[in-house]
């Protein structure tokens, strides 16, 4: 059994089919990537997955257990969670606070929550950095905080949704750094990402998403060369 079996998932919006038929396993230890054009559906995958949104067709399992229709908070409290491409901390909080929200999915101590946010802000990089308000921070560091947000709740698996948008090379390279340390923990990931480099380098398997299909799936290496992902890449560009 994986971590995480999706089996024939379809997602449609009215009359727009987001994600079709889509199958896709995640094992105990792994490093998926998931990548594909602009629109393929990636984000959308994200929803089904962590509850945000429910497939129209097909099943999502974790850890042997179906979590299609559960909301997002219990599908996190069985350890899967998930950062969101657009950041969406609480602005008005300090970053301890955004990551103390994460830590109650684990404890109602206060004390122990904030324990485990401490901890967590310096995991990432954050510990100095802790009382500035999420609205203050630059977006390097939001990026490390929706990272935090997620640990905290000390999850199994973490979906990561474009975490290196916006990035230079050199905070690019630290965060494929702090991913690295993260799966050191024994978290598996599954990441979508549009930095071809960061995304060949961490993945032991690469899932290629174009107009809601799966097009190509294997190593980095035999991904990059599949003509079909060619095509996908070269067509979006046209
Ligand atoms: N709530 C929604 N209602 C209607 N259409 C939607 C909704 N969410 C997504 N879509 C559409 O579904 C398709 C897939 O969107 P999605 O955000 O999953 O793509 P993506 O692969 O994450 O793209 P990007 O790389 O730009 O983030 C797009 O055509 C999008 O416009
Ligand atoms: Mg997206």
């Amino acid at each position: 059994m994986s971590l995480l079996e999706v089996d024939a998932v379809t997602k449609r919006f009215g009359g727009l089919t987001a994600v079709s038929r889509f199958s896709l396993t995640v094992g105990a230890g792994e490093i998926v990537g998931l990548i594909g054009p602009n629109g393929a559906g990636k984000t959308t995958v994200f929803h089904l997955l962590s509850g945000f949104q429910v497939p129209t067709e097909g099943t999502v399992r974790f850890k042997g257990v179906s979590v299609v229709g559960a909301k997002p908070h219990a599908i996190c409290r069985r350890g899967l969670a998930r950062t969101f491409q657009i950041v969406q901390p609480f602005v008005n909080l300090s970053a301890l606070d955004n990551v103390m929200v994460g830590a109650f999915n684990r404890t109602d101590e206060v004390a122990a929550a904030r324990r485990r946010a401490v901890e967590v802000l310096d995991f990432v990089g954050l510990g100095a950095r802790r009382d500035v308000l999420a609205r203050e921070l630059t977006l390097p560091d939001r990026k490390r905080l929706e990272m935090a947000r997620g640990l905290a709740t000390q999850p199994e698996l973490l979906l990561l949704d474009e975490v290196m948008s916006g990035l230079n090379p050199t905070e690019i390279e630290e965060i494929i750094g702090l991913i690295r340390r993260i799966h050191g923990q024994g978290v598996s990931l599954l990441i979508i990402e549009h930095v071809m480099r960061a995304i060949m380098a961490l993945s032991q398997r690469i899932v290629v998403l174009h107009h809601g299909e799966k097009i190509a799936e294997g190593g980095p290496e035999a991904v990059a060369r599949d003509p079909k992902v060619v095509g996908a890449y070269l067509g979006e560009q046209s």
